[in-house]
Formats: structure tokens, sequence, C-alpha cells
């Protein structure tokens, strides 16, 4: 039988940006539907969640890399829940020299930045429908708006998700479902970025925006059905760098600055 309460569901939801993402929603008191990967963490944010903002929040751990595995979400989802928002949030990047790294790697980066997030939505997206108002907010990047060397991949799939995420809002214009897309800049979330983030002068750390504050911009703008949601004044100015420097001497300033963030093999 069909649950009559609504969800928002949260792919990334353990921890970082989508664990605030999770948290901000309860405040509103919506009920959330919490994905991670299999390891438990998700369990204990949704049950922390569910303690603390008396909402319903179920979690489902699967790995999103894989098709087969949508495909048994999506089926678990559209059989007993309704749901109103759908946040694809899980996403992975890293610094490397690009000849260098596993096929395995590439393959995670483009399967979860970019497939998993396309079907999650085709799959989602008739469920949404049935809702009067519906909402997707898909999470991209800083990083869309221009190549990186060193980072090379995970740049090009947030440029994919920049593009499908609006194409699809204008396809869905006049519908009860808009889609939203974010461009968050550097966060403290993961332990690489928070030693990278160490390195930088407190000017600079000034500048970045948590990543609480992070996602309270995000749902707001997302339930006022902005498209292009870009948080905080920092990386608004970032934006119109990327726009307005000619690309070799941005390539300059990024190949002497990322090159640093390449993690150093110690065997
Ligand atoms: N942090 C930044 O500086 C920054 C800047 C711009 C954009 N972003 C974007 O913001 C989003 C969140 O980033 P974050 O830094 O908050 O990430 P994070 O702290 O590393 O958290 C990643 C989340 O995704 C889940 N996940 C990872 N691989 C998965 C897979 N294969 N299947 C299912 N779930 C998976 C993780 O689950 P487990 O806990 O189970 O591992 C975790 O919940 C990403 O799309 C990222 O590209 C981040």
């Amino acid at each position: 039988m069909i649950n009559q309460e609504v969800y928002t569901v949260i792919t990334g939801a353990s921890k970082g940006l989508g664990k605030c993402l999770a948290e901000d929603c309860a405040g509103r008191g919506r009920n959330l539907i919490l994905i991670a990967l299999p390891n438990e963490s998700v369990s204990q944010t949704a049950k922390y969640l569910s303690n603390k903002y008396k909402v319903k929040a179920l979690s489902y751990e699967t790995n999103l890399k894989y098709e087969e595995n949508l495909e048994s979400l999506t089926k678990w989802i559209n059989t007993n829940y309704k749901i109103d928002m759908l946040i694809n949030n899980a996403g992975i990047g890293g610094t490397n020299h690009f000849g260098e790294v596993k096929t395995d790697y590439l393959d995670t980066i483009l399967q979860l930045n970019m497939k998993a997030l396309v079907l999650l939505t085709h799959k989602l997206l008739p469920l949404l429908k049935t809702q009067t108002e519906s909402y997707i907010l898909n999470i991209a990047s800083l990083a869309a708006f221009g190549p990186m060397p060193y980072k090379t991949v995970y740049p090009a799939s947030k440029a994919f998700v920049s593009s499908f995420s609006r194409g699809l809002n204008a396809e869905l214009k006049g519908s009860n479902v808009s889609v939203s897309v974010a461009y968050p800049g550097g966060m403290a979330t993961t332990p690489e970025i928070i030693e990278r983030m160490n390195n930088y002068s407190s000017f600079v750390k000034s500048t970045f925006l948590s990543p609480e504050k992070t996602a309270e911009i995000c749902i707001r703008k997302t339930l006022a059905r902005k498209t292009i949601i870009v948080p905080g004044l920092a990386n608004k100015l970032s934006r119109f760098f990327i726009a307005f420097i000619p690309e070799e001497i941005r390539f300059t300033i990024f190949r002497k600055n990322l090159i640093k963030e390449i993690p150093i093999k110690t065997a």
C-alpha cells in the first residue's frame, strides 16, 4: 500500500552537503528518503534527523554507480512512496594526473556524477508529476563554469549536470515540476578538502561558505523555483572571474595551484 506521506529524496545524504541539505529539509518539516553507500552511516543520519525534527526519515543503502541498483531503488520508491522533491547531490571528484589514474576512478565519476543523476531523474519524474508542486535540485559545482587541469573529468561532469538541468527545466516550464541547479564552491566536507583549505590564507578561508549555509540557500532558492543557484558572494565573484579572465591566464593560475592538491604517493 502506498504510504500517504510525501517525501524528499536526497542522494549522498549521509554526510557533507547532502546531510546538511537533509537537515535543512527536516527543519522545514519535510519527510526524507536518504540514500548513500552501504556502510550504515546513512541510517544513523536518518535516525538522528527523525529524532531531532520529528519527521519520517528512511534510509536506503546502495551504490548508485550501478544501473541495476538505480532500477531497484526507483522501483522501491515508485511502489511505496509519494515524493515532491528529488535532490541529486551524490558526486565525487579529485585532483590527479589524468594519465596516472585507474580506469575505475574515471568510470565512478562518470557513472555517479552524470548517469545516476540522469537516470534517477528520468525514473522519478513521473512520480514527481503526480504532486501539485514538485522540485528537482541537482548539485553541480563552480567547476562547471570552466575546464580545469588535473581535475579534467570532474568539471566536465559538472558542466554536463549544468546543461542537463537547465535544458530539462526549460522543457518542463509551465508544468508542476521545476529544476534547479546549484554551483557551490569549496566547502569543508571531506578530510581531503579540509586539509587543502588549511593551506589557504585566513582571508581566502573566510570567503568559503559552510555546507550548512550552502544547503540553506540551495533549499530556499529551489523552493522559490530559481533555476541557477550560485550560493554566496565569493562564489558569484568566482563565477565572474571564470567567465571574464582569458582562458590561458586562468589555466596558468590553475596549473600552478591545483598541482599542489595532487596526493603525494607514499609507497
Ligand atoms: N565539498 C566541496 O567542496 C564541493 C564543492 C562543489 C560541489 N560539491 C558537490 O557537492 C556534492 C556533495 O559533496 P560533498 O563534499 O558533501 O561529498 P561527501 O562529503 O564526500 O559525501 C558524499 C556522499 O555521497 C555518497 N556517495 C558517494 N559515492 C556514492 C555512490 N557510489 N553511491 C551512493 N552514494 C555515494 C557518500 O556516501 P557514504 O557516506 O556512504 O560514503 C556521501 O553520502 C557533490 O556532488 C560534489 O561534487 C562539493
